[in-house]
């Protein structure tokens, strides 16, 4: 297949290029798009025959469910039962924006697009881009993360065309994702409001509204694993990773002992002379932790073209999107962690 490019300018696609982009999902195509997290591989949600080209693409397990993407709390409404007053209260404060809730899905969602299940993923994206190609078709897209599965996910529009060129109609390049991880999702189907996966709406943000809100970073835990996407080896480069633990001067030790020169190591700025060997990438400050979040996945990217053998990490724990950053490299890490 002939892959389709077209740029984002401004946060905006022009006029032909978001009509010709709309017509292909109309049709049944698959196409890439930037939103403020991650790149979505998008395709016509009500469509059965687009959204299993989604799986066969990515190459994603049939049991890992989509987030459908509206444009507001209206059309949200158009594909659950009931829209619950918490339901109403979280997307008046974060929609659009990186949180998708599950709800009760109704009979307008194929089951292909939710695996099943009797609930749905649902979000309003803020990204421009995101929300012109959603009001254009009129149908919600359901888009997971623009990679394939098992790899880091998409942040940057090469990202997108090392992983999707050749296998899908177009891709849209936007530029850096503003971001760099995934949407939180909140399941709303419990009785209590429980986070499934970490993302880029902190926790801390989430209990200013819903101070009981129950999240617990165990993949063994089975509120997370109702989450199945969860469940998976996640977000890995082609090189295995350790996590190393410790204070900075332990872990810059045992990193240098065990590190040579084709292993890659991931720090954060203000460690980085401690590290003599290997090919140092730096994720970002830890006084600017956005700059950890948005820098997360390139990093593990970047790590591929270095052709590293193996990859040591730190234990970037910092800033509101903590939870998310460490849950990401945990699953890059497949659980591999040593203590310093
Ligand atoms: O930021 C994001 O969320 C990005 C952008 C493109 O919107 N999308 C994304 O999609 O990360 P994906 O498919 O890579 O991850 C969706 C996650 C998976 O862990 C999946 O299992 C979970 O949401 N999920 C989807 N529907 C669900 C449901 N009905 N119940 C529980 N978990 C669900
Ligand atoms: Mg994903």
């Amino acid at each position: 297949m002939k892959t389709k490019h077209y740029t984002v300018h401004n946060q905006k696609l022009s006029k032909q290029d978001l009509a010709t982009c709309t017509k292909l999902l109309q049709s049944g195509e698959l196409v890439a798009f930037p939103t403020e997290t991650v790149y979505g591989l998008g395709a016509n949600a009500l469509d059965p025959f687009a959204i299993s080209k989604i799986f066969t693409v990515k190459n994603r397990p049939m049991d890992n469910p989509l987030i459908l993407h509206v444009n507001s709390i209206e059309m949200a409404k158009r594909y659950v039962i009931g829209f619950p007053p918490i339901a109403l209260k979280l997307a008046a404060i974060f929609w659009p924006g990186p949180l998708t809730l599950i709800l009760q899905k109704n009979e307008l969602v194929p089951d292909e697009a939710t695996a099943n299940l009797s609930t749905v993923a649902i979000r309003v994206p803020s990204h421009p881009v995101a929300i012109s190609l959603i009001t254009a078709c009129d149908f919600p897209l359901a888009a997971p993360s623009a990679n394939l599965s098992g790899k880091p996910s998409t942040t940057d529009g090469w990202h997108v065309q090392d992983d999707l060129e050749g296998l899908v109609s177009a891709i849209i390049d936007g530029g850096k994702s503003a971001f760099g991880i995934e949407s939180t999702v909140l399941d709303l189907t419990s009785k209590i409001p429980t986070v499934l996966r970490p993302g880029s709406t902190s926790i801390r943000q989430l209990e200013m509204v819903i101070p009981n809100v129950i999240f617990k970073n165990k993949s063994t835990n089975k509120e997370i694993t109702k989450s199945p996407g969860m469940k998976y080896t996640h977000y890995s480069p082609k090189a295995p990773i350790t996590i190393v633990k410790g204070t900075p001067l332990k872990v810059s030790k045992k990193i240098n002992e065990i590190a040579n020169e084709q292993t890659g190591i991931l720090c954060i700025k203000e460690h980085a002379h401690l590290y003599k060997k290997g090919q140092v990438i730096v994720l970002g400050s830890k006084n600017e932790p956005s700059q950890l979040s948005s820098n997360l996945f390139d990093s593990l990217r970047m790590f591929d073209k270095l052709k590293v053998t193996n990859i040591l990490t730190e234990y970037p724990d910092y800033g509101d999107l903590k939870e998310a950053i460490v849950n990401r490299i945990e699953k890059a890490a497949g659980g591999k962690i040593i203590k310093a």
